[in-house]
């Protein structure tokens, strides 16, 4: 039986796809291993969000080269962002590469394992959003289901409308009939994964919207928990509050990447919303969903981005109060709008503008995590903590890892556990009582 291994870098998006990938290779008589040294396949779905990650991929990329070296059979392909981005020029630099295919090509993938004579799948594939492919999904207790690829956003950093492609809504039906099937494989808990979840349907005429899809898939046995990745402010309606509000399934935990708490900033991003705007709906979310988690993504050093400007982040993350937040230096990207703005900030300024950002919300997070010492949470057991092998590990509704000690027959069910360490990252309990 031949073997693949794959090795994903990037996003939740990347990381699901992967199962697909993995998904179609195992259709195909294929089966996985987690070493490099005896896998017939390699693939590698690369991430081009931002430079480093591309590095990390050009890195790994060139290493193969020696096994492919020992092992002239062996076939590398490579998935994902860059894939779809560099196309071709891949095979320039990389001649050791047999395949090359991006996000929206996987089905495609599925005629090359079989012995296709092909060397790239890179090409928009409109019909993608309607296709049913394998998957092999990398857990058993929590799965992603992909609702719309893609954006039409544009934001000024950002590369993902150029490599992922227009925004697509899948057919609500499709979207049901795939969480009915997880359900029945056992899983509990779903994330509805897409660039900018708050509009789907909007192309797809007669479809449902996104708060209406909620509504829809809340109905199916077996699943406990749904979350959604990822939100724009812009787009975050009236709607989805009293959705997330009232549907018992939702859970308390919100991911709004603001970005920047400059107006000028948010600005020239494009991103379509001013702090106020932004800050106006947290209240109102919170409001309506007590003790709801709220996290974040930052971009310190966009291009003009003044020292005021960065106070004015730095204000917001004050002023709001994350619970967590994933915070990043701008990266230049190939091909986006913000290549050409004027004012491109020192390396250094922004490596010094990132540390405070984190050593700010360090502390943030720690106190919001340490409020919830005493209290007693709702977590949903994953299995073994993999840092933590004699403890179980698991998470609260509002997204908080919590390792506790219990039996492993535990995994998969809904537990209540007392918090009694707070640490950085994750949450210390016991096991208040289970609840089957
Ligand atoms: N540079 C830095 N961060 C970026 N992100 C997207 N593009 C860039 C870039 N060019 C960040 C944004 C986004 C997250 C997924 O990655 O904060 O929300
Ligand atoms: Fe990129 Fe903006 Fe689309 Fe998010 S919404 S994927 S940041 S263009």
């Amino acid at each position: 039986m031949k073997k693949f291994h794959i090795h994903t870098f990037g996003c939740q998006m990347n990381m699901h796809d992967s199962e697909k990938i993995a998904g179609v290779f195992t259709e195909a008589g294929y089966c996985e291993t987690n070493g490099i040294d005896d896998a017939d396949v390699i693939v590698l779905n690369t991430c081009s969000i931002r430079e480093k990650a591309e590095q990390k991929f050009f890195s790994e990329l060139g290493r193969l080269a020696r096994a492919k070296k020992k092992n002239p059979d062996l076939k590398i392909a490579v998935a994902g962002c860059i894939a779809r981005q560099r196309g071709k020029d891949l095979f320039r630099r990389f001649p050791y590469v047999d395949f090359v295919f991006g996000p929206n090509n996987i089905d495609n993938l599925q005629t090359w394992a079989k012995g296709g004579n092909f060397k790239t799948a890179i090409e928009d594939n409109p019909v993608y959003y309607t296709q049913k492919l394998p998957v092999k999904r990398a857990g058993r207790v929590r799965a992603w289901v992909s609702i719309m690829y893609g954006c039409d956003n544009f934001c000024a950093y950002c590369v993902v409308p150029y490599t992922r492609g227009r925004e697509r809504s899948r057919p609500a039906e499709d979207i049901y009939d795939e969480i009915k099937t997880i359900a029945d494989e056992g899983f509990r808990e779903i994330t509805l994964l897409g660039q900018n979840v708050n509009s789907y349907g909007r192309k797809l005429p007669g479809e449902c919207d996104f708060p209406e899809l909620l509504r829809r898939i809340h109905d199916i046995d077996g699943i406990e928990r749904i979350r959604f990745v990822t939100s724009h402010p812009r787009d975050f309606s009236e709607k989805l509050i009293k959705a997330m509000r009232d549907l018992p399934k939702v859970c308390e935990h919100l991911h709004l990447p603001l970005q920047s708490g400059s107006d000028r900033i948010l600005h020239l991003m494009n991103r379509g919303y001013t702090y106020e705007d932004y800050k106006n709906k947290i209240d109102n979310l919170r409001n309506s969903i007590n003790d709801i988690a709220i996290t974040t993504d930052i971009i310190v050093g966009f291009p003009g981005e003044t020292e005021d400007d960065f106070k004015q982040t730095v204000t917001a993350l004050t002023e709001i109060g994350f619970d967590g937040i994933f915070a990043f230096k701008y990266s230049r990207r190939p091909g986006t709008k913000a290549l050409d703005l004027p004012g491109h900030v020192d390396e250094k300024v922004k490596s010094q503008r990132l540390s405070m950002v984190l050593e700010l919300q360090e502390s943030i997070t720690y106190s919001r995590n340490k409020s919830l010492e005493g209290k007693v949470y709702e977590v949903l057991v994953e299995g073994e903590s993999a840092t933590d092998g004699d403890r179980l590990t698991g998470r609260t509704r509002t997204n908080k890892i919590v390792n506790f000690y219990g039996e492993q027959g535990l995994t998969g069910s809904l537990v209540d556990v007392k918090i009694l360490e707070a640490k950085q990252h994750s949450l210390y309990g016991e096991l208040a009582q289970s609840r089957g």
